[in-house]
Order: structure tokens, then sequence, then C-alpha cells
């Protein structure tokens, strides 16, 4: 991930921790409706966290089940389920919601959230769309393979009239150099990042035609949502993919879906009303999307304002914000990897290390997300806002709520480092959370697609009965049970 140029270390630390009374008399322990027909316990939320626990079909797992079992057990509000696939496409072992044969498993994982929480925590489900990526090529293989040979590439070394082979092997004993001139600009970033379609691509019909096919495809993921029983939707409208990249300051369509912010959220507003249809007006559905892109030329602050300004009018039951996590400034993965959007800076301002800059890991998202929900506010709209970003103690939490940064409160990997947070700090148990260290062990994990698990637990008592382990056998998947004390 970047590193600032002279880092410093923070440190986590419990905050001020409530007793069991003043908790309860909370704003985090107190309820808050997201749309009509749901109202959370209190306003503690998981945000997405993709695990690798799916099937290689891409159906909810074993592992998945337990994964979110683990979760619910420390009855937060909301746990929203991973960014969770529209398309019935293979893509790993990531969950998939693009096929009515898909139903079951998440109808279970639905059962199994309300069973583990006693029905304290409401279900949503992040849904996402992404476009085709590749892995960073080897050099022979891009030349003799994937490029597509142009006269401009016999222009450019000189070799009009050359047969195809013949300009391949050339160009494959070039230095870098010499190949960056032969190359357009996509072809050297294909070359060496691997290749990776833009919503900018109109040339390639399956590109061209998203704006006619995203809403039906949403809104059948929609459906197939509610028929599982989940509590809510969150469309995800945040970080590298699909609809993040509609809304795009970077944007520069010239259908009426790029360009101007008007146009930029036109798919998305398309796409919510397509899903709302399929779902209901007495259905909880919102999206997440970001304050900032955090990459030059990218969206700032006054467009995500406008944003969340139309979201809300269009009807959004929440809002959850985000910032930064882009493919444009990702560092360039090894030869055989795909480039992962979290490890430039746009990756640094989304999921924040504790080796950080003066502004620091806890709160980087705060400012930005009061200056939206304040826009939503003064156009006279009640819509929660979720706001998440290095959020670890009671204090922190209930300040963001109290100085109207957000009206529920996100914490991705403090809930990872100990499940069981709120659920110790509600009873007064406080001073026994585990905090993050936010060293992103985790983060590393999901780079490789390898298990998520926490580096503070996943160690611990692998060898007992019982304890599930990774592929590997060496870390174990699920944080260890917490009982509450008699
Ligand atoms: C392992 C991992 C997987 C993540 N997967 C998703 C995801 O599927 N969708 C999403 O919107 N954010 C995802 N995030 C980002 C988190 O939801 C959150 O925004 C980020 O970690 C910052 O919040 P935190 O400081 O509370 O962790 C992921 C984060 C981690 C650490
Ligand atoms: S591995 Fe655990 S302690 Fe480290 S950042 Fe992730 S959740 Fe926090």
């Amino acid at each position: 991930m970047w590193k600032p140029k002279n880092p410093i270390t923070y440190q986590t630390n419990p905050g001020r921790i409530p007793t069991r009374e003043e908790a309860a008399r909370s704003r985090l322990f107190s309820p808050v409706s997201i749309g009509a027909s749901t109202t959370m316990e209190q306003r503690t939320w998981i945000p997405a966290m993709v695990p690798w626990r799916a099937t290689e079909d891409g159906l909810v797992s074993d592992d998945v089940l337990d994964w979110y079992r683990r979760f619910a057990q420390g009855r937060p509000g909301a746990i929203v389920i991973e960014a969770t696939g529209i398309r019935d496409v293979p893509s790993g072992p990531l969950l998939r919601i693009g096929d009515d044969r898909f139903i079951p498993g998440l109808r279970k994982l639905v059962d199994t959230i309300h069973e583990a929480s006693d029905g304290h925590t409401r279900a949503l489900i992040q849904i996402i769309d992404f476009l085709n990526i590749r892995r960073r090529p080897e050099p022979e293989k891009f030349f003799l393979r994937f490029l597509a040979i142009t006269d401009g590439h016999r222009q450019a070394i000189d070799a009009i009239g050359w047969p195809e082979d013949k300009v391949r092997d050339h160009l494959a004993t070039l230095s870098a150099e010499e190949l960056k001139k032969a190359l357009s600009e996509r072809e050297w970033q294909d070359y060496q990042y691997g290749a990776r379609e833009r919503v900018t691509d109109l040339d390639l019909p399956h590109i061209r035609e998203l704006p006619q096919r995203l809403p039906a495809l949403f809104a059948a993921a929609g459906r197939r949502a509610r028929m599982a029983g989940f509590d809510g939707i969150e469309l995800h409208y945040a970080h590298a993919y699909t609809m993040a990249s509609f809304l795009s300051a970077t944007n520069d369509r010239r259908d009426g879906y790029g360009g101007t912010r008007e146009n930029r959220i036109r798919l998305p507003l398309e796409v919510y009303r397509a899903v709302r249809e399929a779902v209901g007006n007495d259905y909880t559905l919102g999206c997440r999307f970001l304050t900032e892109e955090c990459i030059p030329g990218g969206t700032e602050l006054d467009d995500a304002t406008y944003f969340g300004v139309e979201f809300a009018r269009a009807g959004m039951d929440f809002l959850s914000t985000s910032r930064g996590g882009k493919f444009d400034d990702a560092q360039q993965p090894d030869v055989g990897a795909s480039v992962y959007p979290y490890t430039g800076y746009s990756g640094f301002e989304c999921m924040p290390p504790i080796q950080s800059d003066g502004v620091g890991p806890f709160g980087r998202n705060a400012a930005a997300t009061a200056s939206v929900r304040g826009a939503i506010r003064a156009a006279g709209l009640a819509t929660p806002v979720v706001c998440s970003g290095g959020v670890h103690n009671f204090e922190m939490a209930e300040r963001m709520l109290s100085d109207g940064v957000c009206d529920i409160v996100g914490s991705a990997r403090q809930s990872l480092a100990d499940p069981d947070w709120f659920r110790k700090i509600r009873l007064g148990l406080g001073e026994t959370v585990r905090l993050c260290t936010f060293t992103n062990y985790c983060e590393g994990l999901d780079q490789k697609h390898k298990e998520v698990t926490c580096r503070l637990w996943d160690k611990f008592q692998v060898k007992e009965a019982g304890v599930k382990l990774d592929k590997k056998g060496k870390r174990r998947l699920i944080a260890p049970s917490w009982t509450e004390p008699a």
C-alpha cells in the first residue's frame, strides 16, 4: 500500500469506556430506522467485507455461514454481506446473486444471521457489478497473443508491410523505453498492469450497452435478495467498480451517461429506480458511494454532496459513505497477479493504516461525510447516513453521532478484530474489547485472494478440536468465541 513520506505511527486506544447504564442511554445504542419497514436496534453497522469463502461457483458455503454467524453473535445493528455479483458469470470464491439458484444458500445465510443474533441484527446485502480485468501478462504472452497488431505499431517500429508475426517478434525484443513509444498509452498500461475494461470503452458493444443492461440485472438481483429474506440491499456505487466509475469525474462518455455530474449520476439513478420497482417501496434500499475518489482528476466533495442529495431525493433509505479505493492509482501487480484497487494513495484513504500522515487513520472520512449529510439535511431530507473509517472505540463512535457526522457508525476492521465489541461495550465491559491495530494484515490477505482472517486471533488455539482452519491448515477462520460473564 502507498505510504506517506514521513509516516507517523498512531495507536488505537479504548477511549473513555462507558458503564452499562451510560451505554444504554447513548446515541450509539439507540434505535434508528432505515426505511419504513426496517428498524435497527442500535446504530452499529458492519460494512461489507469480502472474506474469500464462497464456493468456486459463487454459492454460500459453510465457511461463509460460519463467518457471518460469528459477526452476528456480537449483535450489531446491521451486517452488510460482502460485495455480491449480480451477473451469472464465474468469478472465483466471491458470492453471486445472478440466478435464482443462488437464493436457497442466501436464504440460509439470512436465517443464520437472524438466529445467531437472536433477531437483534438486520442482514443487508451489497450488490455489485464489475468489469473484466486480466492478470498482468507474461511479456511473451502479451506480444504473441493479447496485443492486436495495427499499422500504428508498424509505423512506430519502421516496419511497414511486415507480416503480423514478424511485428510481434520484433516488439518482444524492444526495451521498456522503446516499447513505451511503440505502444499506445492504453496498450502500455495493459502490458504493465493487465488489461482492464473501463466504462468509457464505448468501442466495445457490451460496455456501450451498460446503461441498457444494468438496470435489469440489478433489478433481478434485488428481487432475489428480497426473496432470500434480506432486510435490505446496499447498491455498491463505491470504489473501483462499474457504478462508481459512472459517477467518477473521469467518466467522459459522450452518450448522455458521462461528462457533467447530472449525466454521471443518470445510470446510478436509473439502476436505483429499476431495483426499487422490483423490490417495492416497503423494502430497504440504499447505496454506498464515495465522498472523494482521492485520485488526480477524480470526484471531489462538491460532486459527492450533489450525489448524496440526489440519491436521498430519489428515495434511498440510507446512504453509506466510503472514500478512495480506485484502480487508477493502484500499484503495479506482479506478473500473473491482478491489480488491486487498495494499493495506491486512494487505497490508503479507503482502508487507512496505522502508519499514516498528519490526518491519521481514525475518522478520515468524517469531515467529508458530515458535509454530505449536512447538504442532505439542508435539502430537507432525513435519510440516515453511515460513516466508517478507523472507528474502534465507543467514544469516537458516540462523538461522530453527536457531532452530526452520521446517523449510523460503520466499523469493518474493528469488527473483524473483535466481533463482540459492540456487545461488550453495551454490557459495560469495554475494557475487554480486542482493539484492531490497523496494520492491514487482513487487507493483505484480501489482496492475495486468500481467506481473510485477523492477526490478533488467527493463530490462537489452532490445535483445539473443532477449530476450522484455512486451506494451508495454519490459521483459524473465525474469531475465538466469547461468552458473556454470568
Ligand atoms: C478484507 C476487507 C474486505 C473489504 N470488502 C469490501 C466490500 O466487499 N465492499 C465494500 O464496500 N468495502 C469493502 N471493504 C472496505 C470496508 O467496508 C471499509 O470501508 C474499510 O475497511 C474502512 O473501514 P474500517 O476502518 O472500519 O475498516 C473491505 C475491507 C476489508 C478490510
Ligand atoms: S488484521 Fe485484525 S488487527 Fe490487523 S487491521 Fe485487520 S482486523 Fe485490524
